[in-house]
């Protein structure tokens, strides 16, 4: 068969912190009924697509030796969608160079997906609309949509009906990435069981709702947006990783405005008052052992990006 080589292409997507992460009951359809308010952050994985015999997949950077090659990793399920739609052969090679910490709470298999999309939609000249990409990303994932939109957004049902949020200051954050990772049904499985002993005991212990977050952000003011940061997921991450606990007094101890859980964990995130600031919080943390590897980001940034052509 003649192969006929396109050039490649590459984009980029972000991974996200849960600013706001409210957690309501388990659907019959095993997703939980959510309140997210998602913040993008600097902290970017890049797939590129070339030609290839067969569909392939392959991975550098953070954490790359964990991350799966086969029909499992969302990139591959991204360039079967996009090909399907189009009616193309999927024979391309997918390069995913990570960044985002793996199985870390901050959407990195997500940004692989939606990153993939974007580039396979190019790559084929697939001409896919943005709502069709939208519902390809929601089939991948709960987070990909946000992953493909980026910025700062508030969302509901599984996470994925998305409207902009008022942002009007950059955050700078520090990334306590931990030794194991954690599994997303597993956190939401251990939630289960703790607001169920919960109940039985008659406590609430819900965030309730993003509204003083919201107006913090509106207003861009740091501190309101510290103190009304929540994670509805943090407690249960805590319940299965114990030692996040010293992660998170660490990052307070080193001056960071507030810490918490990023999504279902088990990467802690800090909330620092500057880029200086966030870079004195990462070297006291790094020298402290209570984490794998410490990163610093920014956001909100933008969603999927297409690089410059790779050739
Ligand atoms: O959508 P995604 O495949 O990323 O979700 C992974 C898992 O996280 C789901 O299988 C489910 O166990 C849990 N989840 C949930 N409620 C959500 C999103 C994810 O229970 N809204």
């Amino acid at each position: 068969m003649l192969t006929v080589v396109k050039p490649p292409v590459a984009a980029s997507a972000p991974g996200k912190v849960n600013l706001h992460l409210g957690v309501a009951d388990l659907r019959d359809d095993g997703y939980h009924e959510l309140t997210t308010v998602f913040c993008a952050l600097s902290l970017r994985d890049t797939v590129t697509v070339s030609t290839a015999d067969h569909l392939q997949v392959t991975v550098s950077g953070e954490g790359a030796d964990r991350v799966p090659t086969d029909h499992t990793n969302l990139v591959w399920k991204a360039a079967e969608l996009v090909a399907e739609a189009c009616g193309a052969y999927p024979a391309v090679s997918l390069h995913i160079d990570k960044n985002i910490p793996v199985a870390g709470g901050m959407a990195g298999g997500s940004a692989d997906g939606a990153a993939a999309l974007i580039a396979c939609n190019e790559y084929f000249h697939a001409g896919l609309e943005r709502q069709t990409l939208l519902d390809m990303a929601l089939e991948l994932g709960s987070d990909v949509p946000f992953c493909v939109m980026g910025g700062s957004a508030i969302g509901t049902g599984r996470g994925e009906q998305l409207l902009p949020v008022l942002h009007r200051t950059t955050l700078h954050w520090v990334l306590a990435i931990a030794k194991e990772g954690l599994s997303t049904p597993a956190v939401f499985r251990e939630y289960d069981r703790l607001v169920a002993r919960n109940r039985a005991e008659g406590i609430s212990t819900s965030i309730g709702s993003p509204d003083a977050l919201l107006q913090a952000l509106a207003g861009g003011d740091l501190h309101a947006i510290a103190n009304h940061l929540g994670n509805d997921l943090q407690a249960a991450a805590l319940s299965l990783y114990p030692e996040l606990r010293y992660t998170l007094r660490a990052g307070k101890d080193a001056g960071a405005l507030a810490g918490l859980v990023s999504g279902s964990g088990p990467t802690c995130a800090f909330l620092c008052e500057d880029a200086d600031s966030a870079l004195a919080v990462s070297a006291e943390l790094a020298g402290g052992g209570v984490c794998r590897a410490v990163r610093t980001a920014s956001g909100p940034v933008p969603g999927v990006t297409v690089e410059e052509q790779a050739n």
